[in-house]
């Protein structure tokens, strides 16, 4: 990309899954890639992968076009439209399911898929992570992004590297107020975890640098239940990292993942269990539909060409942290339907709870 901008863009959809809602069938990733192919020898595309994280389809796509631009998003959502066709006709399940209206109107925002998109001059050397994840929820970024970018326990960069030692910024969507606010650290870090923590609600969008402003990284923040107003799908977020040499290093990106915290979107959408980072091959969510994964695509960028990817987290490292992820599991399997393992009611995707109190109101009587 030289001197010139140029845009990383991930945007993904669940358009059926195989079995259930487990893996990606193959068939869908080669008529993504057939209609990729087509646009990178339009010249539309400099380069593309097409990538799956259980039963979300992920298309990662490099252009000098922008973010949020309308013939990239109109490429997106036509890649879904074909790979909902060959879904239809293999009967995979929920096909088309995150494709929540009929016709395109200029951006996928809002219309069902996951964007993530970063927008920068490439370094002499450009480094950058893709991490996609299933079963889960945007919120699932708050606490490894809040340790990547904030707290040098985790990020030693923060203290060592002249670039980083001032600080990033943090964007925060409110997704009940459609509301952002963007808050400094260290300096408002107290304040920011108040956000961050509630992270159903409060969500991380995008990091800059302080030292210069510069676009660290980015995440999905669509909440398709809100979207929609019930649930048709749900929200599996991607998220991008730009890393080293001024930014945290790959090392201290991954090491925020080495702690599988709980996130809300295992079983229906409704369950909450620990974030599992595994390898491509093991992203293959079975037990209760979980536990929620997460997988991370390491490339190198060179003049807009995605060198990679590298499976990152295929690495024994993160077989102890795998293996607390499974004892969590356990754990929280036992709870059955009772919170905090169960959503609370007005958090969860499927529900049978107007019905049930329809049911039942002239059974409560007032105590008052
Ligand atoms: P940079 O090359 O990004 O400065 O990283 C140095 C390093 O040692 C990473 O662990
Ligand atoms: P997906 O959002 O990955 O399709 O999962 C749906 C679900 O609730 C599976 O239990
Ligand atoms: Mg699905
Ligand atoms: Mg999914």
């Amino acid at each position: 990309m030289a001197a010139e901008k140029g845009t990383i863009s991930l945007i993904k959809a669940d358009v059926g899954g195989y079995p259930g809602h487990s893996q990606v069938h193959q068939e869908l990733i080669k008529r993504a890639e057939e209609c990729l192919e087509e646009a990178k020898g339009k010249g539309l595309l400099i380069d593309y992968r097409v990538m799956r994280c259980g039963d979300d389809l992920e298309l990662l796509m490099t252009h000098r076009q922008g973010t949020n631009n309308e013939t990239i998003h109109k490429l997106a959502w036509d890649t879904f439209l074909a790979c909902t066709e060959v879904a239809k006709r293999l009967k995979l399940y929920g096909a088309g399911q995150d494709l929540l209206v009929d016709a395109f109107s200029g951006t996928v925002k809002g219309m069902g898929p996951g964007v993530a998109e970063l927008e920068f001059v490439e370094r002499p050397s450009e480094p950058f992570i893709a991490f996609m994840g299933d079963k889960t929820s945007p919120g699932a970024w708050n606490l490894p992004v809040f340790r990547i970018f904030a707290d040098p326990f985790n990020s030693s960069g923060l203290i060592i590297d002249p670039k980083m030692h001032a600080g990033f910024t943090f964007d925060v969507l409110d997704v009940k107020k459609n509301s952002a606010i963007t808050l400094a650290c260290p300096e408002e870090m107290y304040d920011l975890l108040m956000f961050l923590g509630a992270y159903d609600r409060y969500m991380i969008r995008a990091i800059h640098r302080r030292a210069d402003g510069e676009i660290a990284a980015v995440a999905s923040t669509d909440k398709l239940s809100l979207i929609a107003g019930k649930y048709v799908g749900k929200d599996d977020p991607v998220l991008l990292v730009r890393t080293q040499a001024g930014f945290p290093a790959q090392g201290e990106v991954l090491e925020a993942f080495a702690f599988p915290h709980l996130v809300e979107g295992w079983m229906r959408g409704s369950h909450c269990g620990p974030l599992m980072p595994v390898s491509f091959h093991q992203a293959n969510p079975t037990r209760f539909d979980g536990p929620p994964r997460v997988i991370a695509a390491g490339f190198q960028l060179a003049y807009g060409q995605l060198v990679g990817p590298v499976d990152l987290f295929d690495d024994p490292a993160y077989d102890e942290t795998r293996r607390m992820a499974s004892r969590i599991a356990d754990y929280m399997r036992r709870h059955g339907p009772f919170q905090p393992h169960r959503l609370p009611l007005e958090e969860m995707e499927y529900t049978t709870m107007p019905q049930i109190m329809a049911r039942l109101a002239d059974r409560f009587k007032s105590l008052g």
